[in-house]
């Protein structure tokens, strides 16, 4: 079983669709049987609740219910019995300071799309453009970060 645990600060907006988009990406490969898959805060502002309604919102246009998640902050646990922890930026990848590199890979390395910063911007207060370019990044980067983690499954 290889876990992969999604990083943001709230657990709210990014780190639910990173779930949904990884997922939704290992489903339609037939590998979801290997995989255990989470998403949680560096933060606990917002711990039990729903994703925002953006993000809800943008995982329904593109046909995937994330509206059960809840918002949980990251424990010290979760170092040790995730695999790999998926931070959606660099101040997020600071808790994950501990971890061997390969083991905290920002999701935004594997954006073959990606010019500039590698932090997948926060759209929490923004509009519902915010959010779809959100997806847009985490859909581009999954298939990269699936290939990451294949290729380095055996040295956790
Ligand atoms: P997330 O977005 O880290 O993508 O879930 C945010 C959610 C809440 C806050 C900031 C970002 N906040 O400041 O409460």
């Amino acid at each position: 079983m290889i876990r992969v645990l999604f990083l943001c600060l709230g657990n709210i907006c990014r780190s639910p669709l990173a779930e949904a988009a990884f997922r939704a990406h290992v489903e339609a490969r037939g590998h979801t049987d290997r995989f255990v898959i989470d998403s949680a805060a560096t933060s606990g502002h917002h711990a039990g609740e729903p994703p925002n309604p953006g993000s809800i919102r943008v995982a329904r246009a593109h046909g995937l219910d994330i509206s059960a998640q809840r918002s949980r902050k990251l424990v010290a646990a979760d170092l040790r019995q995730f695999d790999f922890i998926v931070p959606m930026d660099r101040s997020n990848q600071r808790a994950l300071i501990d971890l061997p590199a390969h083991r905290r890979p920002l999701v935004r390395e594997f954006d073959p799309e990606c010019l500039g910063t590698l932090d997948v911007p926060d759209p929490w207060g923004g509009g519902p453009e915010g959010f779809e370019e959100v997806w847009a990044i985490l859909v581009r980067s999954v298939p990269g970060l699936l290939e990451h983690i294949q290729h380095n499954g055996k040295q956790v």
